[in-house]
């Protein structure tokens, strides 16, 4: 088979490392890709939103099975383009997509589904927004309704940072339409677990836990990031609640996406928080994570190319996912200095050639490029996602700290606590 996987960074990576090892797989595109991708797929300069040009290219190169994995042309609709010209492809249509693309229609479901999840109330007059803060309880949650690269979330702790924030998202436009809804919700508390998972519009198959370190310091201090590093399995991540969430939230989501005539092809991302009172969504995604791709997809032991073609063609229930269990993974993200803000790009990156032939330790490039002269170079805020399997978690962590020594760029910035404070409770 030719598969096109659509996107650039490590998520990206990540998948299309684990497609070059199925059986079914004799040639990858990539578009755009990176220069790490590059080592296992051709990749083609077309934009992920220029959805003509990616349906054209699809067809001349004869692809059998494309693979989405950015949220942006999943919101936009790429799906229905590729659908409209007869390709095959992976990932939800754009009435399924918006389950992440609009945070007050995901609310709502849950809502009107009782699916677990804050309290929250959605508007769209700042006006109105004022006036509800001001017996709102504190601290208060503020999104943005639409995509706003994981930033369009505020947690604010007093009534006069609430009161900016809705000016921030509403008025001020900093996320632009992104902000014409915003939802408010209850502040909760607890662990915050990551729970990927396969649908094929009926039949929910969940991969294996993860958690995300998404601020961009050591000990969570600092912005919010697309996410710093992360690990799986989570140990929070119990049976029992397990068994919570395939009753009371996996299941039932699927369901709702189905009753609503918005059936979901695709890989949802639960981003779960374990509170007192049981596990609530935080958010979904209707994509994989990123750097979640990069910890879950090393343990994955079925054919990835095989699950895809069961989630499209409506027989998940066929297929168990198997994950080597026993082990954990660590994923270190490597980032310019300065990410989420301001950071330079440019720099070249020396020793990725350590990681060859090495199991158990990969190198996923986030924002990678050749330069000109073949030479690789930072080209984003986070870089490299340096992971590592380990017997345990703790085992994975070194593993992954060791190898983050191979490879150095100017400018070079991680965190040296991911995975660090499972051990500590
Ligand atoms: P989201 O994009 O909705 O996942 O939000 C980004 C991050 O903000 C989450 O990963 C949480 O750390 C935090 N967050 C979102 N909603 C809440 C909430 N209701 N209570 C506490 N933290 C939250
Ligand atoms: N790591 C969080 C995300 O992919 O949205």
């Amino acid at each position: 088979m030719k598969i096109l996987i659509v996107g650039s960074g490590g998520r990206e990576h990540a998948i299309a490392w684990k497609a070059a090892q199925s059986k079914h797989v004799e040639k990858i595109y990539c578009a755009p890709g990176n220069a790490g991708i590059s080592e296992v797929a051709e990749c083609v300069p077309i934009g992920a939103m220029e959805f003509d040009r990616m349906v054209s290219f699809a067809k001349e190169k004869e692809i059998d099975l494309t693979v989405i994995g950015m949220d942006d042309p999943l919101v936009g609709g790429i799906v229905d383009k590729f659908e409209e010209a007869g390709l095959r492809v992976f990932g939800p249509g754009k009435n399924a997509a918006i389950l992440e693309g609009s945070k007050a229609f995901a609310k709502n479901l849950m809502k009107k589904y009782h699916i677990p999840t804050a309290a929250y109330e959605t508007f769209t007059s700042a006006e109105e927004a004022l006036a509800y803060l001001e017996t709102a309880r504190l601290p208060v949650v503020l999104k943005a309704d639409g995509l706003a690269l994981g930033k369009g979330v505020l947690i604010c702790e007093t009534l006069s940072e609430a009161k900016k924030g809705v000016k921030t998202l509403m008025l001020d436009k900093k996320f632009g339409s992104a902000g014409n809804e915003i939802v408010i919700e209850e502040f909760l508390t607890g662990r915050e677990v990551s729970v990927l998972s396969f649908v094929d519009g009926n039949t929910v198959r969940i991969m294996s836990s993860a958690q995300d370190h998404k601020r961009a310091k050591d000990g969570d201090q600092g912005l919010n990031t697309g996410g710093m590093g992360n690990f799986s399995p989570s140990p929070f991540y119990t049976e029992e609640v397990d068994a919570f969430c395939q009753k009371y939230i996996y299941q039932p989501t699927v369901d709702a996406m189905k009753a609503e005539g918005r059936p979901f092809k695709g890989v949802i991302f639960f981003g779960l928080m374990l509170t007192e009172d049981g596990p609530k969504v935080l958010e979904y995604n209707a994509r994989f994570g990123d750097p979640e791709a990069q910890v879950v997809l090393p343990r994955l032991e079925n054919d990835i190319i095989e699950v895809f073609e069961a989630c499209i063609d409506g027989r998940l229930d066929e297929i168990e996912l198997k994950f080597d269990n026993g082990r954990a993974t660590v994923c270190v993200i490597l980032a310019s200095d300065g990410y989420p803000v301001e950071y330079k790009k440019g720099f070249p990156i020396k020793g990725l050639e350590n990681f060859k032939g090495k199991e158990d330790y990969y190198v996923f490039h986030s924002g990678t490029k050749f330069d000109g002269n073949g030479r690789i170079v930072t080209n984003g805020g986070r870089v490299l996602g340096v992971t590592a399997n380990g017997a345990t978690l703790k085992e994975a962590r070194e593993n992954a700290y060791k190898a983050v020594e191979w490879v150095n760029f100017e400018n070079q910035y991680m965190r040296h606590d991911i995975g660090k404070s499972v051990d500590e409770v």
